[in-house]
């Protein structure tokens, strides 16, 4: 499978290029960047490690390649300043983002080609892509919530010192600051997360809260995330490769789940090869619902407000 990563010269595109070299599933990684000594440098930095992964073909690339590709993932962007929510960037992303779907239409997709938008605002840049690149909504995905879940699943196991890969706690939503916690079905190797020795009202806010700064307190540090990111990427990605059916928390567009329609946000989302194959509506607590669906209204404000 041809993946083509617009973006590929940055933190973020490189990260998942490593992630998907790392995991071996992919066959063909080409970076693409508006600075292309950049994606050259993060093609030839891979290229060198090639020997001890997977065999795979790593390259710089052009547009042209998006004609070939499977999946189309797009980082780029301009990255949020630490006090700046992910929307207030809205206005300076969505003028780049537009030029890069018209770069992408212009040199063609295939028919079953697969859009991954991770560029912020992550849900409004998925709706735009939805509503301009003409391909079958099932076929353009966000990496929306899935960042968070890791984030949460993964401090919730360093908090109370259990593996992370047991502790399974999601985030829905917007990827910003109206995000859902669900609680309700966070569990630890199958046991219910609350039912847990420590678990308090006050250990869900913080951890919670911790969640929803993650990406300001990682910009403040680092200037922007890039690892975790970057295996969140890969887990869309080689579910895609895999057909893998996994349920994972990424935004698409929503067409009555939840009550939620004609906006691009998180929820529970089957995916395997051809992208969305299902909405999955869980029963919710009845707040975490209605977080929800004031995060999608949220979010269906600030498209109105988009030009
Ligand atoms: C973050 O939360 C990049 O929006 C991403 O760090």
């Amino acid at each position: 499978m041809k993946v083509v990563i617009i973006g590929g010269g940055g933190r973020v595109g490189s990260c998942a290029a490593f992630a998907l070299q790392c995991s071996g599933v992919v066959k063909e990684i080409v970076m693409l960047d508006a600075n292309q000594a950049a994606a050259e440098g993060e093609a030839l930095d891979l290229l060198h490690g090639a020997a001890f992964c997977a065999d795979q073909n790593i390259y710089a690339g052009t547009y042209a390649d998006c004609a070939t590709a499977d999946v189309i993932c797009i980082t780029a962007g301009l990255r949020r300043k630490p006090d700046e929510s992910r929307l207030d960037l809205i206005n300076r992303n969505v003028t780049l983002f537009n030029g890069i779907l018209e770069s992408v239409k212009a040199a063609g997709m295939k028919r079953e080609a697969i859009i991954l938008v991770v560029s912020n605002p992550v849900d409004i840049l998925t709706q735009l892509a939805v509503e301009q690149l003409g391909l079958p909504i099932n076929q353009v995905l966000g990496l929306g919530t899935l960042l968070d879940t890791s984030r949460f699943c993964s401090l919730i196991a360093s908090t109370l010192k259990l593996a992370p890969s047991q502790v399974r706690a999601m985030i829905l939503g917007e990827h910003g600051d109206t995000m859902v916690p669900i609680w309700s079905s966070a569990t630890v190797d199958g046991f219910p997360l609350l039912k847990f020795p420590g678990i308090t009202p006050m250990f869900q806010n913080q951890l919670f809260e911790r969640t929803q700064k993650s990406g300001a307190e990682v910009i403040s540090r680092k200037g922007g995330a890039g690892y975790a990111v970057g295996v969140s990427i890969r887990e869309v990605i080689d579910t895609i490769a895999l057909d893998g059916r996994r349920i994972l928390p990424v935004s698409s567009h929503i067409k009555g789940a939840y009550g939620i329609r004609d906006i691009s946000i998180s929820v529970p989302t089957v995916v395997g090869r051809t992208g969305v194959i299902q909405h999955v509506e869980v029963e919710l607590w009845p707040k975490e619902l209605q977080g929800l669906q004031a995060s999608a209204k949220a979010l269906k404000d600030t498209r109105a407000k988009v030009k």
